[in-house]
């Protein structure tokens, strides 16, 4: 009997040694997730610039007269506009969303931080107010501010009262737009004109004219045609395009739950910019041809790829020719 007794015995002692130390292993598990929840719980989290809302816009007429300006600029400026009849009708903040504070919406939190800056496509330094007037000669097809003009003035309030607390000379996580990844393929307009029909249209129209609403302003804004962006502008880069719409279209998703997906996003920004919009001239821009951005749509260039790669892709190989232009602006 006695030589049977030892194997169960020795089983037995076993299982106790092993339950043990699962159970011990158990606790120490639970104390390191524990020691990492408190941890993370003292990392700040690096979050994107978010800006102030409109509620919290200070008592100063000129600040909330460039918030104005921002948010309802045809209404001042538009073609029936009450101050001047300068541009097509857009709102600054169609493309700069809340009043341009929304993180990945094309904000303006480190405009007041960064300029003036050198800026290669005019091959000058630019202040605050030469890029505010590029946007309204290109994105707003229309003509320039003089910044001695109390709108200028007022519009240049509302940046610095915006950026008053971000660091000088930094861009913040989250400023202005977010750049997406290069496809491995050219953008596919034709692919786009489903999505566009699919997600775009029920807004933008079937024509991409928008909406017309009040002072010759809109409702939906247009997204090609005589009253949209001009092919000078920052949106007619694919990049620029795609980049926003990712994060911000259709209406109401944001960088966190976008809807498109990148390849969408790239495709529906080939279809938009492939329909006709206004020309502007701009031979003199971009003087070092070098320093082109690899989605600018027109030559020459310093490398042997054509307008046509350089408007849809695919863009990594030409980015790979000129590693430094990857993210011009
Ligand atoms: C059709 C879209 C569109 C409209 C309308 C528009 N912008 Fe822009 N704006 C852009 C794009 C695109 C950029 C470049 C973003 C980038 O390169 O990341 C830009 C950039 C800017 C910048 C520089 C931002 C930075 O971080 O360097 C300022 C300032 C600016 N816009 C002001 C304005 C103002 C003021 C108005 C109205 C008068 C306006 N924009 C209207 C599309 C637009
Ligand atoms: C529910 C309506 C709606 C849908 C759907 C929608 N948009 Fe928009 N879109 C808007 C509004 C409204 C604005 C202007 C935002 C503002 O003024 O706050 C806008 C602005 C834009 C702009 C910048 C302004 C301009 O006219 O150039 C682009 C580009 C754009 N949308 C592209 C798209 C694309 C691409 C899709 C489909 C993937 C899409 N939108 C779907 C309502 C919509």
């Amino acid at each position: 009997m006695k030589q049977h007794w030892f194997p169960v015995l020795l089983f037995f002692i076993i299982g106790i040694v092993v339950t043990h130390d699962c159970i011990k292993g158990y606790y120490r598990q639970q104390e390191a997730d524990q020691a990492f929840a408190a941890y993370q719980a003292r990392t700040v989290v690096h979050a994107p610039w978010q800006g102030p809302g409109a509620d919290q816009l200070p008592n100063d007429s000129l600040v909330r007269y460039g918030y104005a300006l921002v948010v309802n600029t045809a209404y001042y400026l538009g073609p029936q506009g009450k101050v001047a009849h300068l541009n097509n009708g857009m709102n600054c903040q169609h493309c700069h969303l809340q009043g341009g504070t929304l993180p990945f919406g094309n904000n303006f939190g480190k405009v007041y931080a960064t300029y003036p800056q050198y800026r290669p496509r005019n091959n000058a330094l630019q202040t605050i107010y030469d890029r505010v007037n590029d946007c309204l000669e290109r994105s707003l097809n229309g003509q320039p501010l003089d910044s001695s003009t109390h709108e200028m003035k007022a519009i240049y309030a509302y940046l610095q009262w915006l950026g008053r607390d971000v660091p000088k000379g930094v861009a913040l996580e989250g400023t202005s737009m977010m750049k997406l990844d290069y496809l491995d393929r050219a953008a596919n307009p034709e692919a786009g004109k489903q999505i566009y029909a699919a997600t775009c249209q029920r807004c933008h129209g079937d024509n991409g004219q928008g909406q017309a609403g009040a002072y010759g302003g809109f409702v939906y804004p247009p997204l090609w045609g005589p009253h949209s962006y001009n092919d000078g502008a920052g949106m007619y880069r694919l990049g620029t395009l795609a980049g926003f719409v990712r994060n911000n279209m259709p209406y109401g998703v944001n960088y966190q739950h976008p809807q498109l997906s990148e390849a969408a996003a790239w495709d529906v920004a080939a279809f938009i910019n492939s329909q006709p919009r206004p020309h502007k001239d701009q031979h003199t821009d971009w003087e070092q041809v070098a320093q082109k951005p690899v989605d600018y749509p027109f030559g020459p260039y310093a490398d042997p790829y054509t307008e046509q790669q350089h408007k849809y892709g695919p863009f990594k190989p030409i980015q790979l020719f000129s590693p430094i232009k990857h993210n011009r602006s």
